[in-house]
């Protein structure tokens, strides 16, 4: 009977002991004790894997999904927490700064919060992200750059790397480590709100354009002080989503995600690029971010990233479940990092609970970490935490405005030009200039410029299109100017500016892509003064204007062209002979859409790679 009895007990151990080590992490004993000054992980000179291993073998659970957190950090609720809980990255999201915005305002900023990450037992620094997509535009007085869909159109691989490698060292002036950039959507519907964050609507586009910003942004080597990590986003198929919906669905077989939304990562990856972030939308209905084939199998296994794969904003919280599915899928799907952004203690104790319950296992924690300290550690950030402030007087500088002045000229892409209307004399007696953006250098930004959704108005130092008119033309020319394009009467010739205004992200989606009545009332007052009419439209897309194309004299597609106005003028005043070739297909009328390249039997106003030059 004792026999029985002991045998039943000794199983009955034996089997918990099996049961517990199988069903979930046991916390190791860790060494809490802060690591000598010559811990090999500490040693520059010791290869980056080694430096790896040393300092994962030290690290608790706790500290390992701190490394795998990132918060907005607005949403901090102590500072002590980025130390307490080994916080891996800070990001400012759109709405998020220091208090003032100049350079200065915002390296103070990083390097405090830096500092207070160097205070954790292992003094592991933070990676801070930002949302420098064209140009460091968060920052005042920073260069900004055409977004995407006009950096697209010059057909200028050399160039879209220069203006990534400038925007680099404009982050870096304050610190920051991360952009998420570059977009390599590819845009298939006009109406997406997104559509401008893309090079066009061609994969082409995506892995020449895609693959030469991250060549800027990261350089030959990430470990110079002025290059940045770059993030290439949103994977995968962001840009094919039914009826151009932000975060919508994209519907199709293999094949076509493959052909049209894959290629760009490949080229990305064979490039180096650093990281990776998932998308909003599904995949013929399922989430991204929950999809262990595309993120896992294709994106690690098959095409061999090796970098940091992050979550878009609080993007896991729409899988379907509750936070703790959410997270337990997102991280076994394959995610590295959570951009959570607010509620960093939720997202720790669930994840540990989710390891320790054995729903998520070790060994994809460690992958994880060990992926996001290799970044740490090939960016210097060991030995260089702080801001290099010798960079911050190249931000705004006199030199970067002017290759992104070279930038917008290569950008337009000349439409129309009837009888020769452009180029304009310098010497003129008489140009009136009307249209609502053409004073406005908010507009000429767009979205994510000083904010999230972009807003009008003098948001930062830059050159609106009509002061580019006023410093081109000769001294006895009077330029006058309307937003209604009143006062027209006895000019030579009237230049209208007109378009959308700054929006970002779904606030940009849309059902109707006409002219607003205001710009249509402007060209007609204009023209009313019986004089010829060149129109510069600003958009983050193709707009329909086929209802009064006819009536205009010449046509310029300026996109969102950023701080420098001067690139317009440049090409308004024949300093600069139009090269600009359409990223995109430009649709006669909204039942068009969607119209790509390559569709048969379509008749659009304009096709993809249209463009005129003067003669
Ligand atoms: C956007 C991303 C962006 C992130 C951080 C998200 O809403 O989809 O493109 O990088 O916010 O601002
Ligand atoms: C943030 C953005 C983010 C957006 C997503 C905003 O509050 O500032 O960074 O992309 O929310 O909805």
């Amino acid at each position: 009977m004792r026999k029985v009895l002991s045998f039943i007990f000794t199983s009955f151990i034996l089997c918990f002991f099996l049961f517990s080590s199988c069903a979930g992490y046991k916390e190791q004993t860790i060494e809490r004790a802060v690591p000598p000054p010559d811990a090999p992980y500490r040693n520059p000179g010791n290869p980056v894997s080694e430096r790896i291993e040393d300092l994962l073998s030290r690290m608790t659970l706790e500290e390992k999904i701190g490394q795998m957190t990132q918060i907005d950090k607005d949403y901090l609720v102590s500072e002590k927490d980025i130390a307490g809980y080994c916080l891996g990255s800070l990001l400012s999201g759109g709405g998020s700064q220091p208090k003032t915005t100049d350079p200065e305002a915002w390296a103070d900023m990083y390097d405090r919060y830096q500092q207070m990450a160097l205070e954790s037992r292992l003094n592991i620094p933070i990676i801070y992200g930002i949302d420098a997509i064209h140009g460091n535009a968060k920052v005042w007085g920073a260069v900004v750059f055409p977004h995407n869909i006009g950096m697209g159109c010059m057909r200028n691989p050399g160039l879209v790397e220069e203006a990534a490698r400038i925007t680099a060292e404009e982050v870096a002036a304050t610190g920051i480590d991360w952009t998420f950039s570059p977009c390599i959507a590819v845009p298939r519907d006009e109406r997406w709100g997104r559509t401008y964050e893309g090079f066009g609507e061609t994969s082409e586009l995506a892995e020449i354009m895609g693959a030469a910003a991250v060549a800027g942004y990261q350089g030959d080597s990430l470990l110079r002080h002025e290059t940045i990590l770059a993030c290439a986003k949103h994977y995968c198929g962001d840009g094919g989503t039914e009826n151009g919906k932000d975060q919508g669905d994209t519907v199709c077989d293999e094949a076509a995600l493959r052909k049209i939304h894959l290629p760009g990562y490949i080229k990305a990856v064979e490039g180096g690029v650093g990281s990776i972030m998932v998308s909003f939308s599904s995949w013929n209905g399922e989430k991204l971010h929950g999809h262990t084939y595309l993120l896992t199998d294709v994106l690690k296994e098959e095409i061999g990233f090796s970098g940091i794969l992050v979550s878009d904003w609080k993007a896991i919280e729409q899988l379907p479940g509750s936070y703790y599915d959410n997270v337990t899928t997102a991280v076994n799907a394959g995610l590295d990092m959570i951009m959570v952004p607010d509620d960093y203690r939720r997202f720790i104790s669930t994840l540990k609970n989710s390891v320790e319950k054995g729903a998520v296992e070790l060994s994809r924690i460690d992958d994880a970490v060990e992926r996001i300290l290799r970044v740490k550690f090939e960016l210097g950030l060991f030995e260089h935490p702080l801001t290099k402030r010798e960079l911050l007087e190249s931000v705004g500088s006199a030199s970067h405005r002017e290759i992104a002045r070279e930038c917008v000229r290569q950008s337009l892409v000349l439409l129309k030009n009837s009888s020769e209307v452009l180029p304009l004399k310098k010497n003129l007696r008489h140009i009136h200039v009307a249209g609502r953006n053409a004073d406005d250098l908010g507009a000429q930004c767009g979205g994510w410029t000083m904010g999230w959704q972009g807003r009008g108005g003098n948001i930062t130092k830059g050159t609106t299109i009509l002061q580019a008119v006023r410093d081109t033309v000769s001294s006895g020319t009077k330029v006058t100017y309307s937003k209604n394009g009143n006062g027209a009467e006895g000019a030579d010739v009237g230049i209208i500016v007109i378009g959308e205004e700054p929006y970002a992200e779904f606030k940009g989606d849309r059902s109707d892509l006409g002219i607003a009545d205001a710009d249509i009332k402007a060209i007609r007052a204009t023209k009313g003064a019986g004089i010829p009419v060149v129109v510069v439209l600003i958009s983050g897309r193709p707009m329909i204007i086929t209802p009064s194309l006819e009536s205009w004299d010449a046509f310029i597609a300026a996109w969102l062209p950023g701080t420098e106005g001067q690139g317009v003028a440049d090409v308004i005043f024949g300093d600069y002979n139009p090269t600009g070739k359409l990223s995109h297909t430009w649709p006669r009328s909204m039942d068009q859409i969607p119209i790509n390249e390559g569709d048969t039997g379509t008749d659009p106003l304009f096709p993809y790679g249209f463009g005129l030059s003067y003669r």
